[in-house]
């Protein structure tokens, strides 16, 4: 049976029992995915096809994930607005303190307009190489700025006030005069 279903302001029908997530990809619709695959059951373990839907019981805006969602009579659901970006900001987030070096999924945050921050890159963040810039060396070049989401980074002051990032080949020649 035909089911009517409202995405992001316009109607489609759908088969009832068609996933949220079915319907979407075939009408060329995004949404990032990683555990389903067409063949397997959906298990809703990633966590990052949420899209926002009122909830059955109480009416109330609430996110609901596509690859398990079925199409129903009169469904409405947005793929995108705070509620989702929030969802969908979290799964990714909880996905890459599971697998940090991961570019899969920074690549697919990406893609969807997600800054996950820099990828790690080894720096302890001892601030070693901004003093010894400073104390040592003399031109106090180096800087521990912060950057999105709380992280630090050891930068270049560039001129005046404009940072890039301090390069490999820098540390290593800070790391020599640490060590004598
Ligand atoms: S780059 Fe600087 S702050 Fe980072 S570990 Fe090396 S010395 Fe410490
Ligand atoms: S695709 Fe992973 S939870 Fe839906």
């Amino acid at each position: 049976m035909d089911v009517h279903v409202t995405i992001d302001g316009r109607s489609y029908t759908a088969q009832e029992g068609q996933t949220i997530l079915d319907l979407l990809r075939a009408n060329d619709m995004a949404l990032p995915t990683l555990c389903f695959h067409p063949a397997l059951k959906p298990s809703g373990s990633c966590r990052l096809c949420a899209v926002e839907v009122a909830g059955r019981s109480t009416g109330k805006q609430i996110t609901m994930l596509a690859c398990i969602l079925k199409a129903r009579e009169g469904m409405v659901i947005r793929t995108q607005g705070p509620l989702v970006e929030t969802a969908r900001r979290q799964a990714f987030d909880r996905l890459l303190k599971m697998a940090p070096l991961s570019t899969e999924i920074r690549e697919l945050a990406k893609k969807y307009q997600i800054d996950l921050g820099p990828p790690p890159d080894g720096c302890i963040r001892c601030r070693l190489c901004v003093r010894v810039c400073k104390e040592i060396v003399g031109p106090g070049a180096l800087k521990m700025v912060k950057k999105e989401r709380d992280a630090l980074q050891v930068m270049i002051d560039k001129e005046g006030g404009k940072f890039k990032l301090a390069s490999p080949v820098l540390r290593i020649v800070i790391w020599m005069v640490i060590s004598f």
